[in-house]
């Protein structure tokens, strides 16, 4: 049979066709527009969602047997406020991860309500990009908006809505609104009655694997597949990516290097980080996760290249990148402020440390040294919790520089572990539907089956040194420079 894993990112909708045997048969992808409204503020369109899945859908199944789509399944981009009315009509534009607007909701629920009841109810506490605050900015901000409200969801749940009529939503990407108890794997009445909402508001919750319905006929019609396919709840892209590198079970890690960058460090047991700034998320293998995230990766590589040096080759920007561990200059990645560690929706990226010598090259390799860094600071944080990780997958968009994975294995001193497709959220998704559809009993027996190791990326003893010097530098200078922004 073959299956469907839909990555519904920030930059564009990425589709992947898998059998049976965990082998890729095809992958297309379909952009869209992201709009920044205000500095600071993220948007997108969910129509566009769906429409550019649809499309995607049709180009990526052209030539199989189309009567061999078992299911569809999905990762998507986590903790955007998809709002519909009560005749299913989008209220507006979805308000993303990445959006910055909600500074005051978020120090209301962290100091008036409080971190101590907000983790004791969540098992977390209130970060901008989360869903929960924004539904507060839109009470205060768009009170008609508010009182439209009958269905509230992810970005991802909207598909399923979509393609199968079913209101749900799943354990992982759930666990990103704060609103759900994701220890107890509930909804939270307390953080409902925080937030002016009821639970109709909110989707049906489901683990990652599980089947909320099936194509609705016209769409089958339309897609020629069966209105047999089954639709899998599916997971926050991180989850799915981490099921798509085989980072599930216990102890296992995975960093993605996305328009976000994260760092995901998979659990049997539930846990929370006592300072709350790992967040503490359940897992689509039906387990947990800690989990630091950047709100700004690859982004600020696509930034650097495409919006100041004019250019689309960044393998020829890194191609003369030769010394390693050495640079003087240094970059804050915060173009989109920062979510983990400093959890300020204010902070702004930087270049300091140059002078007349600075190259081209060195302000690229600045660049994805800081990312680099600021994964780190993601890894001390559970480094201090006694976590102790020697070795890592890799998955996004810019795990396909291998300069960057040098650099990565080198600052954090973990070896990198490359698998074979670094297609971690869509791989993770066909894997999930594979699994719902009882081709495999569960998601740790499917990814012990299909994900590959392609090769390793081993940290070398003078490169970690000089990076270890170079961290310790940089973790001082966000301190010293906050109150500026
Ligand atoms: C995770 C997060 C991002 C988005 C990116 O908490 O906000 O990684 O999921 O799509």
């Amino acid at each position: 049979m073959l299956y469907i894993g839909i990555d519904l990112g920030t930059s564009a909708v990425k589709l992947l066709l898998m059998d049976g045997e965990g082998e890729i048969k095809r992958i297309v992808s379909r952009k869209y527009p992201l709009y920044f409204p205000h500095p600071g503020w993220s948007e997108q369109m969910p129509e566009d969602w769906f429409a550019r899945s649809m499309e995607g859908i049709r180009e990526l199944t052209a030539e199989c047997e189309k009567s061999e789509v078992a299911g569809i399944s999905f990762g998507g981009q986590m903790h955007g406020l998809v709002a519909l009315d009560k005749d299913d009509a989008v209220i507006r534009p979805a308000i993303l991860w990445n959006d910055g607007r909600t500074g005051e909701e978020t120090d209301y629920l962290n100091q008036v309500i409080g971190k101590e009841k907000l983790s004791a109810y969540t098992a977390n506490i209130a970060f901008a990009g989360f869903t929960a605050p924004k539904i507060l900015w839109m009470k205060k901000h768009e009170p008609d908006n508010f009182a439209r409200i009958a269905k509230i969801m992810l970005p991802k749940d909207y598909l399923a809505y979509k393609l199968s009529g079913t209101f749900c939503t799943d354990m992982s990407d759930a666990s990103g609104m704060l609103l759900m108890d994701v220890k107890n794997r509930r909804w939270s009445g307390e953080m409902m009655d925080i937030c002016g909402i009821t639970e109709e508001m909110l989707p049906r919750l489901y683990e990652s694997f599980q089947v909320v319905g099936t194509l609705k006929p016209e769409l089958a019609r339309e897609l020629g597949l069966s209105p047999e396919v089954k639709i899998i709840a599916g997971a926050g892209d991180n989850a799915a990516a981490a099921v798509g590198t085989g980072t599930v079970g216990d102890g296992m890690c995975n960093i993605s290097l996305g328009t976000s960058g994260t760092i995901f460090i998979s659990s049997r047991e539930f846990k929370v980080d006592e300072h709350n700034a790992l967040h503490s998320f359940a897992h689509s293998d039906g387990n947990y996760h800690l989990m630091g995230c950047m709100l700004s990766a690859a982004s600020c590589n696509k930034w650097w290249n495409e919006e100041i040096l004019k250019t689309a080759d960044f393998a020829a920007e890194q191609a003369a990148i030769d010394k390693l561990g050495e640079n003087n200059v240094f970059f804050l990645p915060y173009l989109m402020g920062e979510r983990s560690p400093h959890n300020n929706p204010d902070a702004r990226a930087m270049f300091i440390g140059m002078s007349m010598d600075t190259t081209r090259e060195d302000m690229t390799q600045a660049v994805l040294e800081g990312v680099a860094f600021g994964l780190r600071d993601s890894l001390e944080v559970a480094r201090s919790l006694g976590i102790s990780i020697g070795c890592t997958k890799i998955c996004g968009g810019g795990a396909k520089s291998p300069l960057w994975k040098k650099i990565i294995a080198n600052v954090m001193d973990m070896k990198v572990d490359v698998i074979e497709s670094e297609e971690g959220p869509a791989l993770g998704g066909a894997m999930l539907a594979a699994v719902g559809c009882g081709e495999y009993p569960d998601v740790e027996t499917i990814a012990a089956k299909v994900v590959k190791v392609a090769g390793t990326v081993e940290p070398e003893p003078l490169l970690v040194k000089k990076y270890e010097e170079r961290y310790q530098k940089f973790r001082k200078i966000y301190p010293a420079v906050k109150e500026v922004f």
